[in-house]
């Protein structure tokens, strides 16, 4: 633990940081899972740009789980250390991919990642001046999840406005 680094929190409970924290963290591991398997089933049209990306989202969600992970135990706290907990402690859930078409398989995980932006952006505003390591951890994590969204919704915008143009000239 960092005990002279922890001081300088001011206003915040340090077990209130790692409480949102760990909800933070079981977030990331579920959607860590969402991409990876989201990658494996995909179906349909240009699924190899789908899965490029998934895949990619995947290795950055892990990543952000790693860095949730090194502040809970900067602060004295200890990471979930049960996937069961993943369940009970999520903010966003898990959207198990039920249709494997590429299209929905785009939206599952846009949705997932609006929720990702809404949770950050909370933290954000929680920690801003009082908790400046963690802001400056969640400020980051916010970008990436933006950048996620982004390229899914462009991908899927891509995807759909092909198979428009592909129907018009069948008719
Ligand atoms: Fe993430
Ligand atoms: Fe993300």
């Amino acid at each position: 633990m960092a005990k002279f680094g922890n001081s300088i929190i001011k206003g915040l409970e340090i077990s209130e940081i790692i409480t949102i924290l760990n909800r933070a963290y079981a977030d990331e591991w579920l959607a860590y899972y969402q991409y990876f398997i989201e990658a494996k089933v995909v179906k349909g049209i240009m699924k190899d740009a789908a899965i490029a990306e998934l895949t990619q989202h995947a290795a950055d969600e892990l990543r952000h789980a790693n860095m949730v992970a090194d502040r809970i135990l900067q602060l004295g706290g200890t990471p979930l250390l049960n996937p069961k907990d993943w369940f009970t402690h999520t903010n966003c859930g898990y959207e198990e991919p039920t249709h494997f078409d590429v299209v929905n398989i785009l939206q599952d995980s846009i949705k997932g990642e609006q929720c990702a932006i809404s949770i950050y952006s909370t933290l954000v505003d929680m920690t801003r001046d009082k908790d400046i390591v963690t802001y400056d951890i969640v400020s980051q994590i916010l970008a990436d999840e933006v950048e996620h969204e982004e390229d899914l919704q462009a991908l899927h915008d891509d995807i759909t406005e092909f198979i428009t143009d592909l129907k018009k000239s069948l008719n």
